[in-house]
């Protein structure tokens, strides 16, 4: 099977739904983006990168940078994080402020953003200063030591966010966030608004695929951490659409409204698809549909 030949058809026969479903505009930074674009890469574990598209444009990773995230803080702080986050499926949207009052403050999952905001709380103090932590580690697993967050998205999203903000104080009133509140949004703010393309996200993943193992050979997180990591994004990864997407793809994946979705076959690749436009829940409707054509098509889904 040539991948540059199935990558290729796959992006034929997406087109027509390239620019299907809207833009996120509740970050005005993000409104401007022209949903007519795609691209997707596929990094594998043997080092080769096949890509179609726009595999080389610069897209806001939004919710992706949670698995970064999570990844990091179970490096620094082994599984403690889960004391303080649950890890099942919300079945509600991903920005839900009613779930997380009833359940006393304890976010569902990691990837919902109030779990992801206690992930980025604990990550900020274990390593005393998330926002280096994760730079440090999406530029080393890219190859990019350039890649930044993108400080116009990150005000935005600043200027913006109450309700991401009135989460952070709810977290805050049942004693689940250790930093001020100020300092987990403007940290969690800045890892949403790091810009990548599809090759270098589909590379900064290759640990999910690795089982833990670093580009260069080193061990970030142990065969069972990873495991746990990739099993929370098949069942959570892509919020209420997450049964969709399993039914649909079959793999561990991680969406954000960027329009970019990170999807991994352990022990064999890492791949990124993105086009801007989403579906109701929040995930690219033309990566979904390339996702699922992608593993109907190689027969790489892990079921
Ligand atoms: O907090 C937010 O709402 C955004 N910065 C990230 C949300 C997101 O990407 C959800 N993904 N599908």
């Amino acid at each position: 099977m040539d991948l540059d030949d199935v990558l290729e058809e796959i992006r034929a026969e997406v087109a027509p739904s390239v620019g299907t479903g809207v833009v996120a505009d509740y970050i005005p930074g993000l409104a401007c983006v022209d949903p007519q674009q795609f691209g997707m890469a596929v990094a594998m574990n043997t080092g080769e990168v096949h890509v179609t598209g726009d595999a080389d444009t610069c897209f806001s990773v939004q919710s992706i940078s949670k698995v970064f995230s999570l990844g990091l803080v179970m490096t620094h702080d082994s599984n403690r994080i889960w004391e303080r986050i649950s890890r099942e499926p919300s079945g509600n949207p991903f920005n839900s402020l009613l779930q997380l009052d009833q359940e006393w403050g304890k976010p569902r999952n990691p990837f919902i953003n109030a779990g992801a905001l206690v992930v980025t709380d604990r990550l900020h103090s274990t390593t005393g200063d998330a926002r280096s932590a994760m730079r440090e580690l999406v530029r080393r697993e890219s190859g990019n030591p350039m890649v930044d967050g993108d400080p116009r998205i990150a005000q935005s999203e600043h200027d913006t966010g109450h309700r991401i903000a009135a989460m952070a104080h709810l977290l805050a009133s049942y004693d689940n966030l250790e930093c001020p509140v100020e300092e987990v949004l403007e940290q969690y703010f800045w890892q949403c608004s790091l810009a990548m393309s599809c090759r270098e996200l589909a590379l900064a993943g290759g640990w999910l695929s690795r089982h833990g193992v670093r580009a260069d050979g080193t061990r970030m997180l142990s065969l069972q951490q990873t495991k746990r990591i990739n099993a929370v994004m098949l069942t959570c990864g892509t919020y209420d659409a997450a049964g969709e997407f399993a039914y649909r793809v079959g793999l561990p994946g991680k969406s954000g409204v960027g329009g970019g979705i990170l999807a991994v076959i352990p022990d064999r690749c890492t791949i990124c698809v993105w086009s801007p436009a989403l579906g109701p829940s929040g995930n690219s409707t033309a990566g979904v549909a390339a996702l699922d054509l992608f593993t109907t098509r190689t027969g790489w889904s892990i079921f």
